[in-house]
């Protein structure tokens, strides 16, 4: 009885989940119904013994079959998340299902490994990493430190979740690259691929699986520091890179060994930073936010970005990690994105600073139910998130779902399957030819020319001449690298110097003196400086910026260059002899003191390890300029905001300032070249469309000069009326072609109505109006209806 018992129930189970144990138990029981049958004559002791141990024999076999077969399917139950072929999903679901609420809670957290060199994040090293911990910033540049917290984390831990490890890789990793706002300069989005892609690969190299980047806040204020980190004023310019770097960070496949995860930063419109100062309020209407901040991280989510960080300013009332209408409605619901959310570093916190929450508990509850699902060294969700849910404040099913989304991209990224990362010599993953190639390509394609009076560039070298080559900027290496430079090391920067002695080699003489410092009130040097400069034929002045008055934590009131530079340009106006400005830094300026004192003026921005190289091309005329600028360069600080793309006025000739210009010094998307293009008039295909059709506009550009040269167009589109008013222009498209001296280029634009035409309301809807439209490039426009 107990035998059929045990023998049914053991059956049922391993029947349906086990084979093994299965055969096990059939032939076992065709053994026993055997000797069952077979008519022996023994005696009734005999025959009772024997029944005796046959029973005891069978139930014996019985739980040992048992046991075997229940621990094998236990283990095949256990191996379906270690199972490599197994779908995702079901990798998952069977991961979740063993894990306790601690080892969930514990996913959830990210920790810091290695030596900490950001002033900003100035928190406590974990020595002792937890084995069960989510993430980790590695701050580490190889991956020896990461392999032995992996393999805690493999090998210690209940159930070998690997940790996934994050970095700040935001303009190359050792290679580093020009700054953001500088890469939009190029717009080259093929190359901020490349350059995202050779980062990629020496961060996944070094131990690193997950970068916080890009940043796209759209930023319209100077002042405020990190308008270095993204691609400028205008949402499609940084849709569109953002896009480029996402791909060349994620590749096709994450799991790649040399790809990374992307995090889109900072969710969201922290670039509006009132005043331009960093982690305050900001006022953020739901029409702004859907139809300036918003864009660019929609075409990340659709282009697959795998994470999002959620920002420290508070929009309009809720902060940003603690918005469940944009945390949760807009990015998890509307777009149903799959990944994670983590936090900024700290921002759980200061949910508390910002009069949010009343205690870390309270801000961890806030944060968490918003749709953050992973606290970055906030230590809230570790402390008090079994509380929440143990009090039924937070369920197991959204711990579930946070838990899921962090494992998701652990699998996507194959941490799982490769937890380990081959430790490699530097000189096998860093600075590689091809790596260098691309940072010079995109450094030259950065550089914007502003000025040129008389074709003063490029120098010319006929006569030998001599140029002074002055100011801060001439000798440095680290101030060239810009802010969040990584890896990036001095050493391996080429200085304005170093570079030009290269280039002009036999072909002119340089003589230095260093003039002025980035600021202070020294003039000692300015007397040398001057004698130095009547002896020379040019005065180049390399001035600009420190590479730490940009990037996080460093706005700035004036965006004019500090009092000591302007002091010293207008020194040396005095000499009487052509002024070239050189300026290195990682914000729009405002030169109206300067500008009228230089011949020339070229903008290099921050361009990392190519350092002066490509300006020196740029000099000697080896590179013809072809960036434009990403964002506005006011008059004087006195302008911001300032932006292209601002609504309609209501006087559009009055309203004006009464001291300067309202106007610009340079605007969105301006840059000289050494030749001359000229555009021909805009043509359309038709004058009408319907709102299913697609219209095709061209224009032809000319290249006039006697140089070749690249050009970019930028296709604007202004809506006459629409029911929800619009700004005076907005970009959507942009082309860039090499054009040989003397050939022309036709440039080709397909406007899609629901794409080009549309707006978005308040609550992100999208319409479409019929009525007047205007296609412009430059000064050129046309006009074309949209009908039914
Ligand atoms: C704070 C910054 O705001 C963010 O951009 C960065 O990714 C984190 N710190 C981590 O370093």
């Amino acid at each position: 009885m107990i035998c059929a018992t045990f023998y049914e129930s053991f059956s049922y189970n391993f029947n349906s989940s086990n084979g093994l144990g299965f055969m096990f138990l059939f032939f076992l029981k065709r053994a026993f119904d055997k000797n069952k049958s077979q008519k022996l004559c023994l005696t009734h002791e005999t025959h009772y013994i024997i029944n005796i141990m046959k029973k005891f024999t069978l139930i014996s076999c019985i739980l040992l079959g048992g046991c075997l077969s229940g621990v094998t399917a236990a283990n095949k139950k256990q191996s379906i998340y270690k199972d490599a072929k197994a779908p995702i999903e079901d990798r998952i679901n069977d991961l979740i299902g063993k894990m306790t609420l601690e080892e969930k809670i514990l996913q959830m957290n990210q920790y810091t490994l290695g030596s900490n060199n950001n002033a900003n994040n100035d928190g406590e090293e974990v020595k002792n990493l937890p084995s069960t911990v989510g993430s980790a910033i590695y701050f580490s540049e190889d991956a020896k430190l990461r392999n032995v917290a992996q393999k805690k984390a493999m090998e210690e831990s209940r159930l070998g979740i690997p940790i996934i490890f994050g970095y700040d890789v935001i303009h190359g990793f050792r290679t580093v690259y020009p700054i953001s706002l500088a890469q939009a300069c190029s717009w080259n989005p093929g190359l901020v691929e490349e350059a995202c892609t050779v980062a990629a690969q020496e961060a996944k190299m070094s131990g690193v699986d997950w970068t916080f980047s890009p940043m796209i806040d759209v930023a319209r204020d100077g002042r405020w520091g990190r308008v270095a980190e993204g691609y400028g004023e205008d949402p499609y310019t940084n849709a569109v890179f953002c896009v480029a770097s996402v791909k060349g960070y994620q590749g096709k496949d994450m799991s790649d060994s040399k790809r990374i995860a992307a995090c889109l930063k900072h969710f969201i419109g922290y670039g509006a930073s009132e005043a331009g100062r960093d982690y305050v309020y900001t006022e953020i209407s739901n029409q702004t936010l859907w139809d300036t901040y918003i864009p660019p991280y929609e075409a990340g989510v659709k282009a697959g970005a795998a994470t999002l960080m959620s920002s420290f300013n508070n929009i309009s009332g809720t902060p940003g990690s603690a918005n469940h209408y944009t945390l949760t409605e807009i990015l998890k619901k509307r777009w149903a994105h799959d990944g994670f959310v983590v936090s900024d570093w700290g921002a759980i916190p200061q949910l508390i600073d910002q009069g949010s929450a009343s205690s870390h508990k309270e801000a961890a509850k806030q944060a968490f139910s918003a749709g953050v699902e992973m606290d970055m060294m906030g230590h809230c969700y570790d402390k008090y998130m079994e509380e929440l849910v143990k009090e039924g404040k937070i369920s197991m099913a959204q711990i579930d779902d946070a838990v899921k989304r962090i494992l998701r991209i652990k699998f996507r990224l194959g941490l799982f399957d490769n937890p380990y990362i081959k430790e490699t010599t530097e000189k096998e993953r860093f600075l590689l030819p091809q790596s260098l190639a691309t940072a010079e390509q995109l450094a030259e394609e950065t550089i914007v020319l502003l000025k040129n009076k008389g074709n003063i560039l490029p120098l010319a070298t006929a006569n030998k001449p001599t140029i002074a080559v002055m100011g801060p900027m001439a000798k440095n290496r680290l101030d060239l690298l810009g802010s969040w430079f990584g890896h990036g090391q001095v050493e391996n920067v080429s200085c304005i110097s170093e570079a030009l002695e290269a280039e002009f080699a036999g072909k002119a003489n340089l003589i230095y003196s260093d003039g002025c410092d980035f600021d202070g009130e020294d003039t000692s040097k300015f007397s040398e400086a001057l004698e130095t400069a009547k002896k020379t034929d040019v005065i180049l002045l390399c001035m600009g910026e420190k590479q730490n008055w940009t990037g996080e934590n460093a706005s700035r009131s004036i965006i004019e260059l500090p009092a000591i530079q302007e002091q010293f340009i207008a020194e040396m106006k005095k000499v009487g002899k052509p002024i070239v400005l050189v300026l290195a830094n990682g914000r729009p300026l405002g030169l109206s003191n300067v500008e009228p004192l230089c011949d020339a003026i070229v903008e290099m921005w921050q361009p990392g390890i190519p350092g002066g190289k490509p300006l020196a091309g740029v000099l000697s005329g080896r590179v013809n300029p072809s960036g434009k600028l990403s964002i506005t360069f006011p008059r004087s600080t006195g302008q911001i905001p300032i932006y292209y793309n601002q609504r309609k006025s209501a006087r559009p000739n009055s309203g004006k300032y009464q001291d300067i210009p309202s106007t610009p010094l340079y605007e969105f998307g301006y840059g000289l070249s050494y030749t001359t293009f000229n555009y021909g008039d805009i043509k359309l295909a038709k004058e009408t469309i319907k709102r299913g059709e697609k219209l095709v506009v061209e224009i032809p550009v000319t290249n006039v000069g006697k140089r070749d040269g690249t050009e970019v167009i930028h296709w604007f589109i202004t809506a006459s009326f629409n029911t929800i008013t619009r700004p005076v222009k907005e970009l959507k498209y942009f082309e860039k072609q090499l054009i040989k001296a003397g050939d022309t280029c036709v440039f080709r634009f397909e406007i899609d109505p629901m794409r080009d035409l549309s707006f978005v309301n308040a609550n992100g809807e999208c319409f479409l109006e019929n009525g007047e439209y205007y296609v412009k490039v430059k000064d050129k426009k046309i006009k074309f209806t949209l009908t039914d």
